[in-house]
């Protein structure tokens, strides 16, 4: 049997990298999936490439009332919400702290954090009448450890770690789970977006992004491999499904084991250097 056969989930974000994987594998595994985003055209096209099981809805996280019409739409046209994906979000800034722009902190935590505390909010709605569902919250490296993106960016994600926790022991007792997956470094048009390349443009040279991230990640990363949209969707699978019925308040590092320490090979290397320096 398909890990979501019966399923209906909604998808944020899903008009592109992540989220539009994520979208894919939950068709794939049987679940009727809404997809949403900003974008009509390109979510439009998504949920007819995945046909009958799939449908988009336009929808700014960041806006109470575009989040509250894509659940009603999930739940008036499938009777029902089991799974919510949080994933929906764009790129940080790079400013220092004292530059910076107070508004466009704002911003970031408005699309990051308080756009998955109204996913939360509504999805959570119609799971606790059900009394059951589980919502994923896409979260990241840069949650963890500062320094990998944009302050704000990093402050939002940090926030969103915390907020799946304090929602998983809010809801934990109507049966509905929430948890998290954060990537590491995924070749996806959020890199170029952040650079000012147009959306689409930015989405189309996804892989041009993956040699930077070669050089960039070969001290840093212990498994030096590309991490892909398909990993990430692996993850959202698992804790969408069954079989992470009693998983809640967690989060899973999809990096690579950036979070976890340096690669051992580095560290040795320094270490033999002090070792010179010293003897
Ligand atoms: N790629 C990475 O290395 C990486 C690492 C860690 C975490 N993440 C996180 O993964 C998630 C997906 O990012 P991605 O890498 O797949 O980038 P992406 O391809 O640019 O996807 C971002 C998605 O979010 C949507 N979005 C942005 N702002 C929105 C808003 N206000 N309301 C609704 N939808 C909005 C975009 O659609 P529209 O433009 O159509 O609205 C798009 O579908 C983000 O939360 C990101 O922070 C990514």
């Amino acid at each position: 049997m398909k890990s979501l056969e019966g399923k209906v989930a909604v998808v944020t974000g899903a008009t592109s990298g992540i989220g539009a994987r994520i979208a894919e594998l939950f068709v794939a595994e049987g679940a009727r999936v809404v997809l949403a985003g900003r974008r009509e055209r390109e979510g439009e096209e998504r949920a007819a490439a995945l046909g009958s099981s799939a449908s988009f809805v336009r929808c700014d996280v960041s806006v109470e009332a575009d989040v509250e019409a894509l659940v009603g739409h999930a739940v008036e046209r499938h009777g029902r919400l089991d799974v919510m994906v949080n994933n929906a979000g764009g790129p940080g800034n790079m400013a220092s702290v004292t530059d910076f722009d107070a508004e466009v902190f704002a911003r970031t935590l408005s699309v990051h954090v308080t756009g998955v505390m109204l996913g939360i909010k509504h999805a959570g709605r119609q799971m606790v009448a059900q009394g059951s569902g589980s919502i994923v919250n896409v979260a990241s490296l840069a949650g963890k450890i500062a320094g990998w993106s944009g302050l704000d960016y990093s402050t939002a994600k940090a926030a969103v770690l915390h907020l799946t926790r304090c929602a998983a022991i809010d809801l934990g007792e109507h049966g509905v789970r929430v948890n998290s997956v954060s990537p590491g470094f995924v070749p996806t048009g959020i890199f170029a977006k952040g650079a000012g390349v147009e959306a689409s443009a930015a989405d189309a040279s996804a892989d041009s992004a993956v040699a930077v991230f070669e050089t960039l990640m070969k001290d840093s990363q212990p498994i030096f491999r590309t991490i892909s949209t398909d990993d990430i969707a692996a993850a959202a699978l698992w804790f969408a499904s069954d079989a992470s019925r009693l998983v809640t308040g967690q989060d899973v590092g999809v990096d690579g084991g950036v979070s976890a320490g340096r690669p051992a090979s580095v560290s040795r290397a320094d270490r033999e250097r002090i070792r010179g320096l010293l003897s």
